[in-house]
């Protein structure tokens, strides 16, 4: 049963768009399990490069078939949008399957994401405002609306009534805002049902029955392990799973089902948005990761905070979600230092951690305790095979595999497809 995972081990960004497209070529299925737009998920083939937000890597290859599963939510509009995009750039968006259950990211969720960061002023997460809290917030207290309510228009317009009176009262007296019109916002959300009514189906069906007859099929996340709801640097997180747990019940698949779990990484790590990040730069190592490595969000274009690569923080991803493998991406990027840092452990509050720290405060107290590796400050992006990196990048990648325990299987030196390397060559 060929079922493969492949999710962001770090604070999201890692190169799961290039990861999934490259493993996409002999996949038959790529769902997205959980998250909306606020992931951004760039493919790089030869000289084009796009950014996807919603729809899975795997649309880039004709025959595999892209699915969005009931563990994300939709907005349709940006949804709609985004098949328009592929079909004018010559892909055909017409395989796409989403589900049914999906929740539908409704304008009063993006208001309501806007208007509460503002409220939090200093607290602020740092949403990439689309309302993704607030659409996953009305799911859990069931009051959210479904992409099978499209194709029902009475009871559209009774969940809508019923949500957007309560939602209307936090509008106009918690945040001082204008309410929102019900009529209006049915009459453009049922405007969608047409366009978006041959994409959906019982994806958790789709998926089982391509298990079921041993086709390869690989789980996109968005985000990563430490934006976990659950598992992440709570509350500075997104509102969904992106680790291996959620693949599962976001496809409504068992885990059963699954033989890899990939955790992608970048040789270095970044953060977009709030929060706390013990091995956070800002001196001009820092300043050389954003401009070497181009870390500017791909769906913000906020600058990511950068810093070296954090193994206390690796080594909780690998157990959260039985990493059986990471993919190393970014690597090239490195190749601009001397000499190269990594966290074993922290110190904080008198203490020292090699496990990721549980309590908030001791994570706000963290500083990291590094070791040094020499540098290689050579071109790598045109090598293909792990035997022709330089001794001092080998050796980076053997430390990294030696403290985790999880074997490196791959690397990419660059943004395009090709530029990979496998650890067995
Ligand atoms: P995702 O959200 O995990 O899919 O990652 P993003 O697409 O948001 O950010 C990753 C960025 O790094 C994108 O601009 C990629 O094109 C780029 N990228 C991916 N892998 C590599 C790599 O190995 N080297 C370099 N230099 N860039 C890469
Ligand atoms: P991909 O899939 C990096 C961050 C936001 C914010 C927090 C909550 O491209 O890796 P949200 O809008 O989800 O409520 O914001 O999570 N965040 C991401 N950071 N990559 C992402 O996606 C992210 N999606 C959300 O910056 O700190
Ligand atoms: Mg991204």
């Amino acid at each position: 049963m060929p079922a493969t995972i492949v999710l962001g081990a770090q604070w999201g960004d890692e190169g799961k768009g290039k990861v999934t497209d490259v493993f996409a070529e002999n996949a038959d299925l790529v769902v997205r399990y959980q998250g909306g737009n606020n992931a951004g998920h760039t493919i790089v083939i030869g000289d084009e490069r796009f950014a996807l937000s919603l729809i899975p890597s795997g649309v880039m290859y004709p025959d595999c078939t892209p699915v969005i599963a009931s563990g994300c939510v939709i907005d349709p509009r940006v949804l709609i949008d985004e098949t328009a995009m592929l079909a004018d750039r010559g892909i055909d968006p017409a395989r796409l399957r989403i589900s049914s259950n999906a929740h539908l990211i409704m304008p009063y969720h993006r208001k309501l994401d806007a208007v509460m960061e503002r409220y939090l002023g200093r607290q602020m997460i740092g949403t990439t405002k689309k309302g993704i809290g607030p659409a996953y917030a009305d799911k859990y207290s069931r009051q959210g609306i479904r992409v099978q309510d499209l194709f029902d228009p009475k009871i559209f317009r009774d969940k809508l009534t019923a949500a957007l009176s309560e939602k209307n009262r936090t509008l106009t007296r918690v945040y001082n805002q204008l309410p929102m019109d019900a009529e209006d916002i049915a009459a453009e959300y049922l405007g969608y049902a047409e366009a978006l009514l041959p994409f959906v189906t019982d994806t958790s069906l789709l998926i089982w029955e391509a298990i079921d007859a041993d086709r390869e099929v690989l789980f996109e996340g968005a985000q990563g392990t430490l934006l976990d709801i659950d598992h992440g640097t709570y509350p500075f997180v997104t509102s969904s799973s992106p680790t291996a747990g959620g693949a599962m019940t976001g496809s409504g698949i068992g885990p059963k089902t699954v033989d890899r779990i990939i955790g992608v990484a970048k040789a270095y790590i970044s953060r977009v948005g709030t929060g706390p990040f013990p091995t956070e730069l800002s001196d001009e190592v820092g300043e050389t990761m954003v401009e070497v490595g181009g870390e500017f969000g791909t769906v913000t274009g906020r600058r990511r905070r950068c810093g070296w690569l954090d193994l206390v923080a690796l080594r909780y991803s690998a157990r959260i979600n039985s990493l059986t493998d990471f993919f190393l991406t970014k690597l090239d990027v490195l190749s601009e230092f001397d000499t190269l840092k990594i966290a074993v452990a922290y110190r904080s509050l008198g203490e020292t951690y090699t496990e990721f720290p549980r309590q908030q405060r001791v994570l706000y107290n963290c500083t990291p305790e590094y070791e040094e590796l020499a540098g290689w400050r050579t071109d790598i992006t045109a090598v293909r095979r792990f035997s022709e990196l330089p001794l001092e990048a080998q050796h980076y990648i053997e430390f990294i595999e030696d403290r985790t325990r999880v074997p490196v299987g791959w690397v990419s030196v660059g943004p395009e497809r090709r530029q990979v390397l496998a650890r067995s060559t």
